[in-house]
């Protein structure tokens, strides 16, 4: 497997596979890969004859006071995993290479990034947008692939695909859990052993919200305060936000009358994690 740190070595990989009429898979990540980034990976390495991971903690994405500085990092490890899972090249640019000196252009959207994170996280899916475009520009893949569990981020990348006219099929992939239901992420390294316990209370009201849904429930209100509520037991989380939104515009809906998202943000201790299940109707 190739590591690459340049957009120009990327460029000159990609097109050289193209020039022999394969295809080309994108999986774009922020590094301390775990299952749930190989999954993702897999399901690249399946359906394309070469994989992209690229591998950059991504400073825009990143609020003041939010924590870009302490995000994990672990380029040796996520370089195994890449080559284990079957991943063609790993790019692991450096800031200055992604934003080069007086760097201005940003990828904004309305509507879709508004609720859920987008309240809290001001500035973030401009920055996701922007690198991802940019992702988009050097890699020039054929699709790409991101998981559920940032289900908000998923409809952001399909609506700016859609309306920029990108040509990249974007492949939504399942949130993979721990044992205990918790879903996998990056951030669950940094919660205390107390805590890791207290953040089971995540996956514990988003199962009970699917098992009403799926049960017929359609009151919104009611399925998100039992959520809440389950949430309110713990006493180390602190909501962020409990929603429930129409899947394809992310605006606020409380009825189950069409495909909804369910999502959360809840911190635990000083970790803030998210998770959600989406209903298809
Ligand atoms: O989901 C992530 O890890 C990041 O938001 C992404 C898509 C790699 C952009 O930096």
């Amino acid at each position: 497997m190739i590591l690459e740190k340049t957009v120009k070595g990327v460029r000159e990989q990609v097109k050289e596979w193209k020039r022999q009429g394969l295809t080309v898979g994108l999986v774009p990540t922020m590094g301390y890969l775990h299952e749930g980034h190989q999954s993702l990976i897999k399901r690249a390495v399946e359906e394309n004859d070469r994989v992209v991971v690229s591998d950059f903690v991504n400073p825009i994405q990143f609020g003041p006071t939010e924590d870009l500085e302490s995000y994990p990092r672990d380029l040796d490890a996520d370089f195994k995993l890449c080559e284990e899972t079957g991943a063609a090249l790993l790019f692991n640019p450096e800031v200055d290479e992604m934003y080069v000196g007086d760097f201005v252009t940003f990828v904004d959207m309305d509507g879709v990034t508004k609720e859920l994170c987008g309240k809290s996280r001001p500035i973030h899916f401009r920055g996701v947008c922007t690198v991802v475009s940019k992702l988009f520009n050097i890699v020039t893949p054929d699709k790409a692939y991101f998981g559920q569990k940032d289900a908000q981020q998923l409809a952001v990348i399909r609506h700016m695909v859609r309306d920029l006219n990108m040509d990249i099929e974007i492949v939504g992939c399942p949130i993979i859990r721990e044992e205990d239901g918790l879903a996998k992420s990056s951030r669950n390294t940094y919660l205390s052993a107390e805590e890791r316990k207290a953040a089971v209370v995540l996956s514990r009201a988003i199962f009970k919200g699917q098992e009403m849904v799926k049960a017929g429930e359609t009151d919104g209100e009611k399925v998100l305060q039992t959520m809440k509520d389950i949430i309110s037991e713990e006493p180390l989380a602190k909501i962020d936000y409990v929603e429930m939104v129409a899947w394809d515009s992310i605006e606020v809906h409380h009825s189950v009358d069409q495909s909804v998202l369910v999502a959360m943000a809840v911190y635990i201790g000083k970790t803030r994690l998210i998770d959600n299940f989406i209903f298809e109707k």
